[in-house]
């Protein structure tokens, strides 16, 4: 035996940590620091110098286990079968040496063999072993040998049967399978952490092993977590099954959910035909999936294959190109969302990230920017996966250049030039343009609009999008100066709706302060909240004048909504659009400053079913300017129910708690009395 040169034992030393290193961050700690296509070139390159020098192959290389040790919080559990791992092939060449491997073991032609092709989905292994039908012990896969007990975890997901269905159940099931987390939940769970500022996750595989090891199952238990089974590591006694897909629609008549694309077929080019088939499909399956596990299908063959050290030689994992790929950051610019929501996003060095090129990427928001540590002309990790926006991952700070540049977040709005307002504890930034931003226009238009603010009947989303996209509105005062002209010459639009748009426009004029304030879409300031102001101040100019303090002595308003609105007044371009709204002809019945407390402070009030006199959203509105709250359902804090026509649980719930209850001719006289005594 040859003795290896001193700089193969370097390589192979430094492959050993690196990739030993990978495997900590990867399995342990969730914070990936290798893309996998890295990971899998380093590890094929410790392979194939370990195969050239056999005498140096040592038991804790990382080509000689899979994952890393179990950290600390939850229960050891020693698996009876170790959780291997999956040799890799990479090419069609590759999948026909496997299978040509597998036809001199069994001593058979390679086209007569059966192979069960399924999806390699990209989540978390996970154990679940059921005893007499009944879920007893749920587990990570940790090192393969021994994993973290996360039963009480397990337990939350709605796709692991707590217990087995059927009559005749096996006295002991091992299933084995992935968790995964779909994009569309990946997306909703990272844009909450967005809104909250906490952690962003930087894949679903990441999200999903993360939010199995929390130590609170009620945290996981609001995660989006889907187990698909793909193995039955135990069977007893075995129930006859002679093939592994047949096993799976065993797995699935005991009430587990696996793969749909599950297909058997002969021979490898079948195979490799079903892997490019569902490769084209990769992008469309909402979740993520890195390759395709083809296995021997024969149950018999397998236990007459066997394994070697870490994988069994009855399957291998064909791997897809991947989804990270590195590139250069080349600048980073900043966009307002529909609501105002300032996002940084990253300008790259184009590069092809799994058969499409990337040239922007997210980084969601500044806390993301911090956490990331990431500067203008560094080396970065970029992420795509089906409809996941892509992201940046990680920055490789070794490469960073002698002048990579600091990322500033912007104080005006690159839109508009309005202030950039990010408020203690949010991690949101926005601007505060409003109806003034253009990137903002046709949802600060929708809002003006709709049936709470100034109700313009037949201004539909469609319609306004047109008026938007012809460029005839750029503020809500534009659409006071539509002309029935202008607007027949629409399509679908004739000449009687176009004249009934702008009577509608003409009839919204006449409204009312609390219903302007709100049409204005100030951030946080809700139909409730406006009406409050409204009350308080009793005139625009007031609530124009008026600082933060006296802002926050209005009933229900708080240092937040108090910031808002001060700031919304403070943006010239706003004064200005208030200003031109006015001479366009909005006009309301200036009323009276309420004094003091008002008479229903304190109180919480709920409407159900229908009044004659009145619609509820009148009550509730005129319930407000008295100072009460309107809830939308009965509790203990009820201080009375409207119980209009048709009342139904409502009613039954607040007979039942004692609330008081009134009808409606009731209610009117309560009502007017109270409005005069103001
Ligand atoms: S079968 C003896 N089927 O891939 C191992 N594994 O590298 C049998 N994986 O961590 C595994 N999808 O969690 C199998 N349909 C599938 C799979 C699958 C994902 C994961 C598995 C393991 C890794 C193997």
């Amino acid at each position: 035996m040859s003795q290896p040169d001193p700089s193969v034992l370097e390589e192979i030393g430094q492959l050993r940590v690196a990739l030993n290193d990978a495997n900590y961050r990867y399995y342990a700690l969730d914070e990936p620091t290798l893309t996998d296509a890295d990971y899998d070139r380093q590890l094929q390159r410790l392979q194939q110098l370990e195969s050239e020098y056999p005498d140096q192959v040592v038991p804790d290389s990382p080509t000689q286990r899979v994952g890393s040790a179990p950290t600390e919080g939850f229960p050891e559990v020693a698996h009876a079968i170790p959780m291997l791992s999956l040799d890799n092939a990479f090419s069609r060449d590759d999948i026909v040496a496997f299978a040509q491997r597998v036809a001199e073991r069994l001593e058979c032609q390679v086209d007569d063999i059966e192979f069960s092709c399924e999806p390699k989905l990209d989540g978390a292994a996970v154990s679940l072993v059921y005893e007499q039908g009944v879920l007893v012990i749920g587990a990570t896969r940790g090192d393969g040998r021994t994993g973290e007990g996360i039963t009480s975890n397990l337990r939350t997901l709605r796709s692991v049967p707590l217990k087995l269905v059927g009559d005749e159940l096996p006295a002991l099931v091992e299933v084995r399978g992935e968790v995964i987390m779909r994009h569309s939940g990946f997306e909703a769970l990272n844009e909450r952490a967005r809104e909250e500022g906490s952690k962003v996750f930087a894949n679903p595989r990441n999200a999903a092993a993360g939010s199995l090891r929390q130590l609170d199952p009620r945290i996981t238990a609001t995660r989006p977590l889907e187990f698909h089974a793909y193995q039955a590591a135990r069977l007893e006694p075995d129930l006859g099954d002679t093939t592994h897909s047949a096993l799976m629609q065993r797995l699935s008549k005991l009430g587990f959910r696996t793969s749909t694309e599950l297909t058997t077929m002969r021979g490898p080019e079948a195979v490799a035909d079903y892997c490019d088939q569902l490769g084209a499909k990769r992008d469309q399956l909402g979740y993520d999936i890195d390759g395709v596990v083809i296995k021997v299908n024969d149950l018999r063959h397998q236990r007459e294959l066997g394994f070697v050290a870490r994988a069994p030689r009855w399957a291998v994992a064909f791997k897809f190109p991947a989804q990270e790929e590195v590139t250069t950051l080349n600048d980073v610019e900043f966009q307002v969302g529909r609501t105002g929501a300032i996002t940084p996003v990253a300008r790259l060095e184009p590069v092809t990230v799994a058969g499409v090129t990337v040239s922007n990427a997210t980084l969601h928001n500044a806390d993301e920017i911090i956490r990331l540590g990431v500067m203008i002309g560094d080396t970065v990790a970029i992420r795509r996966a089906g409809d996941v926006i892509p992201q940046v991952v990680r920055v490789d700070e070794e490469k960073r250049p002698a002048d990579a540049r600091a990322i500033t977040f912007p104080d005006h709005c690159p839109v508009c030039g309005s202030d950039i307002e990010r408020l203690e504890g949010e991690a949101v930034a926005r601007c505060s343009g409003g109806l003034y931003c253009a990137a903002q226009r046709k949802e600060a238009l929708k809002h003006f609009a709709s049936r709470k603010a100034l109700d313009i009947d037949g201004l539909g989303e469609k319609l306004i999008e047109q008026l938007v996209d012809q460029e005839w509105v750029k503020t809500p005062a534009d659409l006071f100066h539509l002309s029935v002209e202008q607007l027949k010459s629409l399509p679908r639009m004739g000449e009687k709706s176009a004249t009934n748009l702008v009577n509608a426009l003409e009839k919204a004029k006449q409204t009312t302060l609390a219903r302007f304030i709100y049409a204005l879409g100030i951030r946080e300031v809700g139909e409730a909240t406006a009406a409050n102001v409204a009350n308080h101040f009793g005139t625009l100019q007031a609530l124009q004048d008026a600082d933060q303090a006296a802002l926050e002595a209005v009933n229900d308003v708080g240092p937040i909504v108090a910031k808002h609105i001060h700031t919304f007044f403070r943006q010239p371009h706003n004064l200005e659009t208030l200003q031109v709204l006015i001479e366009a002809g909005i006009t309301w019945q200036e009323s009276e400053v309420t004094q003091g407390p008002t008479p229903l402070e304190g109180q919480t009030w709920v409407l159900t079913g229908a009044m004659e006199s009145m619609t509820r959203d009148e009550g509730k509105a005129r319930l407000q300017a008295l100072g009460a709250k309107v809830a939308g359902s009965v509790s203990k804090k009820t201080t009375c129910l409207v119980a209009g026509e048709a009342a139904g649980s409502k009613l039954t719930k607040a007979e039942q708690l004692g609330v008081e209850v009134i009808d409606e001719a009731t209610f009117i006289d309560r009502l007017t009395a109270w409005e005069r005594s103001e």
